[in-house]
C-alpha cells in the first residue's frame, strides 16, 4: 500500500459511464437501405418512412446509398457483414451508416449476451471518424425500445454513440479513475500463461510482472525462437544489417527482411525469457499460433503435466493493418479479428477449468474512442471488453480486466507512429510506466472488491484536455463515504472535492507538481443519490489554464456549481514548513467515543480521532489516524484524505470551543501536499488565525510519525451555524 505524493503519475485511467444526451437539435437521414434482422429492419424502413426518409429494406448494401445495419442476434460473421456494409455504403456527406444493436440499452458495457456483437461499436466509432461528414451513429436499445424510436432518434443530431432505454436517451462518457498500486496475489507457485508475452509491450509487462512476483510464466507468440542463428548474423542488430549479412544472390528483398524480421524476433524473445529468469521468477516460451485451439490446449496440458494448475491468463497477441474501412481488404478485417478473438476463445477453452486468480486481455483504447484505419482491432478490441465483464460474471473471485491501452512507445508503434501521435499531441505510455501500471491493474483491491473490469489507461489525449473531466462517486469507488452521512444520505467531504481537484492538475501535467489546491469555495455541499447504485458524476471544468495552474470548478452533470478551486503546479515538489513548536494549551473535555456521540456526524470509518491532546484559545492538537491506519484502500491519490479530514475536524472543535455552537467549513485558502507520510499516527496541529463570534480561521499542519510535516491546511474558515443545525448531532 503506498501513499502517492505529489509526484506525477503520467498516466490517466478511466472507466465508462452512461450519461444523458443534450438536446442537440434535429438532423436528417439521407437516403439508406434498411438491412439486417428481418422483423427490426421492416418496421424501422415503414417508421423512417412516415417521417419523410427515403429508406427502403434490402440484403446488400450498394455505393448509392447509406445504411442502417439492424444487428440481428449474431455472431463473428454478423460482424464481418457490417463492415463489408459499411465498406460498400455511401458514406459522403449525403451517406449514412448507422447500427441498431440490442446489447441492453447500455451498449454491454456491464455485461451482455453476446459480447461479440459489441464489435459493432467499435467499427462505427471508426466509420464515424474516418467519415466525418457521413450520419454515423449506433443506437443500442434495451428491451421494449420499438422501431419508432429509433426512427425518432434517426432524426436528430447527437453523438455516434447513442443507447435508448424507455424515454431515456444516453451515451458513453469516460470517467477519469485514481490508480490502484500494490502487488497482484501472485507468487512463485503460481502458472501465468500469456499470449505475445514474449515481444511488445507485452513482454515489458511480463517482465514487470516476474519483478513483483517471481511468478512461472508460459509465453505463446508465431516465432521460433530455437532455430540457430546464421553465424554471419552476429554482429548485425538492425533490420538493414540483418538483411545485408543475409543477402545471398536471387533471395528477394521481402525474403530477406522476412529472414531479418524472424531474427529480430527471436532474439527479442529470448531476451524477454532471460529477463524474467534474472528477476528470479521462471519462463518457458511455446511457438505456438494462439488462434489454434487444439495446439494451445495441448501446450496447456504439458504445462499443467509439469508446472501444475494455470492460474493467470493474459491475452497480449495481437496484429494490425491499417487501412481505412473503405480500403480495407477482408483478409486484412480476418487477421486482426481472429488473432484477437479466436485467441480469446482458445484461451477461455483451455482454461476454462483451471482455477485463475487473474484474467487479463490486452485491448485499446480504440475500442473505446475508434481510430483511423483500425475498425477490425477497435471491433475486436470492443469484444474483449465486453467478454471481460461476461468472465468476471462467470469468475466473481478472479481479477478480470481488460485494459484499453492508449499507444505506448514501443511493440506495435514504430518511430513513424510515434512521431504521428506526437504530431496530434497525444502522449504516449513510457515502456516502465505502463508495465507498472499493468501490474497494479491486476491487484486485488480494484477487483473483486469492485473495481471496474473495463479500463483505459493511457497519456491523456489531445482533446481531452479542454473537456470537463468525469469523477464519480459510489460505494465502490469510495466505500468510506457511507460514514459520511447526513440525514441517511451520504455527502462528499471537502477532502475528497480537493483530491479530485489536485488529481485533474496533475492528469493535465504529469510532469509537474501539485503545490497546492487554493482559494478553495464551497459553494454547495454535494448530497449523493446513486451512491449505492451506478454512482453520482461530477464534471470538473478547466476554467482558466496558466503557466503556474488551473482554475477549476466542480459541477454536477446539470450544470449545478458545487466548489471552486486554483491548483498551483511547479517543476519541482513543493518543500515542507519545519512542524510548528508546541504549544501549552488546556485538555479537552471528550474523549473520541464522546465526541463522535455527541459532536461530530462521522461514522466509524470517518472517525479519525485517537486523542485529543487539548485545546486552547489560539491552537488545538488531535492524534489522528491517517489512510493506512484508518484502513482505506488508496488509490493513488495524492492527499491523506483521512487525516485531511481529520485536520477539519480538529478545526470544527477548536471552532466549536472558540464560537460556543456548532460551525461548517465553508472555505480553504490552500491545502499543500508536500509527500508520504511515515507508517503511524499522525499528529494535526491546529493555530488559529481569526476568531469574530460567527467565523473562525485557523491553520491545520499534519505531521507523520517522523516528525515531518506532510500536509497543511491553510486558512480553514468555518462559519458558525444557526442552533440545532450541525447535522444529526445536538448543535
Ligand atoms: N503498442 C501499443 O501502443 C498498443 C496500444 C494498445 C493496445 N496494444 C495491445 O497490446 C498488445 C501487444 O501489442 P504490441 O504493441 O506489443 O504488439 P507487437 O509488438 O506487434 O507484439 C505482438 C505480439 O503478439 C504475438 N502474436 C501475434 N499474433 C500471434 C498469434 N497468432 N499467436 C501467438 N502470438 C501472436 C507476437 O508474437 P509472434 O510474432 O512471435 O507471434 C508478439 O509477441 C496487443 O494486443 C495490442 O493490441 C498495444
Amino acid at each position: 500500500m503506498k501513499l502517492e505524493p505529489a509526484i506525477g503519475a503520467a498516466l490517466c485511467r478511466m472507466d465508462v459511464a452512461l450519461v444523458p444526451v443534450p438536446d442537440t437539435g434535429a438532423r436528417r437521414l439521407p437516403a439508406v437501405l434498411v438491412m439486417g434482422d428481418a422483423a427490426l429492419r421492416h418496421a424501422l424502413t415503414r417508421d423512417l418512412k412516415k417521417a419523410g426518409v427515403d429508406a427502403i429494406e434490402g440484403e446488400a448494401a450498394t455505393a448509392d446509398r447509406g445504411v442502417v445495419f439492424c444487428a440481428p442476434a449474431g455472431d463473428d460473421a454478423t460482424v464481418r457483414l457490417a463492415f463489408q456494409s459499411a465498406r460498400a455504403a455511401k458514406l459522403d456527406k449525403d451517406g449514412a451508416f448507422v447500427v441498431v444493436t440490442q446489447l441492453g440499452g447500455d451498449f454491454g458495457a456491464f455485461g451482455c449476451e453476446n459480447p461479440i456483437l459489441a464489435g459493432l461499436l467499435g467499427l462505427t466509432k471508426t466509420v464515424a471518424l474516418e467519415q466525418p461528414e457521413a450520419f454515423v451513429r449506433v443506437i443500442d436499445t434495451a428491451a421494449g425500445v420499438g422501431s419508432e424510436a429509433i426512427a425518432a432518434e434517426l432524426g436528430r443530431a447527437g453523438p455516434v454513440e447513442v443507447a435508448l432505454t424507455g424515454g431515456e436517451r444516453r451515451t458513453l462518457a469516460s470517467v477519469n479513475l485514481p490508480s490502484p498500486h500494490g502487488n497482484p496475489d501472485l507468487g512463485p507457485a503460481d502458472v501465468v500463461v500469456v499470449s505475445g508475452g514474449a515481444r511488445g509491450v507485452t513482454a515489458a509487462c511480463v517482465i514487470e510482472l516476474a519483478a513483483r512476483t517471481q511468478t512461472r510464466f508460459v509465453l505463446l507468440g508465431r516465432s521460433r525462437i530455437d532455430v540457430p542463428e546464421p553465424p554471419e548474423t552476429n554482429a548485425a542488430t538492425t533490420e538493414p544489417q540483418l538483411m545485408r549479412a543475409l543477402a545471398k544472390p536471387g533471395m528477394t528483398p521481402p525474403e530477406l527482411k522476412r529472414q531479418a524480421n524472424n531474427i529480430l524476433a527471436a532474439r527479442e524473445a529470448r531476451a524477454t525469457v532471460a529477463a524474467v529468469e534474472a528477476t528470479g521468477g521462471h519462463a518457458r516460451y511455446v511457438p505456438v499460433d494462439v488462434c489454434n485451439a487444439a495446439a494451445v490446449g495441448a501446450a496447456l496440458d504439458e504445462v499443467r503435466r509439469e508446472w501444475g494448475p494455470i492460474t493467470g491468463v493474459v491475452h497480449g497477441a495481437g496484429v494490425i493493418h491499417d487501412r481505412r474501412v473503405k480500403d480495407k481488404t477482408d483478409a486484412q478485417w480476418d487477421a486482426v479479428w481472429t488473432t484477437k478473438i479466436d485467441g480469446m476463445r482458445a484461451l477461455l477453452d483451455a482454461t476454462a477449468n483451471d482455477p485463475l486468480k487473474v484474467l487479463c486481455f490486452f485491448s485499446s483504447v480504440a475500442a473505446r474512442a475508434g481510430n483511423f484505419g483500425q475498425a477490425d482491432y477497435a471491433a475486436a478490441n470492443e469484444v474483449l471488453n465486453r467478454t471481460a465483464a461476461a468472465e468476471q460474471a462467470k469468475r466473481p473471485a478472479c481479477v478480470v480486466k481488460a485494459i484499453g491501452w492508449g499507444p505506448w512507445e514501443g511493440g506495435m508503434v514504430t518511430p513513424a507512429l510515434a512521431a504521428a501521435f506526437h504530431s496530434r499531441g497525444i502522449a504516449l505510455i513510457p515502456l516502465l510506466a505502463g508495465a507498472r501500471a499493468f501490474v497494479d491493474e491486476l491487484v486485488n483491491g480494484g477487483n473483486p472488491g469492485g473495481g471496474p473490469t473495463e479500463v483505459v489507461i493511457g497519456g491523456l489525449l489531445a482533446g481531452d484536455k479542454a473537456a470537463p473531466s468525469l469523477r464519480r462517486a459510489s460505494s465502490r469507488d469510495y466505500p468510506f463515504l457511507r460514514d459520511h452521512t447526513v440525514a441517511d444520505a451520504p455527502v462528499v467531504p471537502v477532502v475528497l472535492a480537493l483530491e479530485w481537484f489536485a488529481q485533474r492538475a496533475r492528469e493535465l501535467r504529469p510532469a509537474e507538481f501539485v503545490q497546492a489546491v487554493e482559494k478553495v469555495n464551497v459553494l454547495k455541499g454535494i448530497t449523493l443519490t446513486d451512491f449505492d447504485g451506478a454512482g453520482d458524476l461530477f464534471a470538473i471544468h478547466t476554467v482558466a489554464e496558466r503557466a503556474d495552474g488551473f482554475s477549476f470548478e466542480l459541477r454536477g452533470l446539470r450544470g449545478a456549481l458545487h466548489y471552486r478551486a486554483e491548483v498551483r503546479m511547479g517543476a519541482k515538489p513543493p518543500s515542507a514548513p519545519r512542524a510548528p513548536s508546541a504549544v501549552a494549551m488546556g485538555a479537552y473535555a471528550h474523549d473520541p467515543a464522546a465526541i463522535y456521540a455527541r459532536l461530530l456526524f462521522h461514522g466509524p470509518d470517518f472517525q479519525v480521532i485517537r486523542r485529543m491532546v487539548g485545546v486552547g484559545d489560539d491552537a488545538a492538537e488531535a492524534e489522528l489516524n491517517g489512510i493506512r491506519e484508518q484502513g482505506w484502500t488508496p488509490n493513488g491519490w495524492i492527499t491523506d484524505m483521512a487525516a485531511g479530514d481529520g485536520g477539519l475536524q480538529l478545526a470544527v472543535l477548536w471552532s466549536r470551543a472558540a464560537l460556543g455552537g456548532a460551525s461548517l467549513p465553508t472555505g480553504i485558502e490552500a491545502m499543500r501536499p508536500y509527500g508520504v507520510p511515515a507508517a503511524g499516527p499522525v499528529r494535526g496541529v491546529l493555530t488559529g488565525r481569526k476568531r469574530d463570534g460567527k467565523r473562525t480561521l485557523s491553520d491545520v499542519a499534519l505531521i507523520d510519525s517522523a516528525g515531518r510535516v506532510y500536509a497543511e491546511l491553510l486558512g480553514v474558515e468555518l462559519h458558525k451555524l444557526p442552533a440545532g443545525e450541525y447535522p444529526g448531532k445536538s448543535g
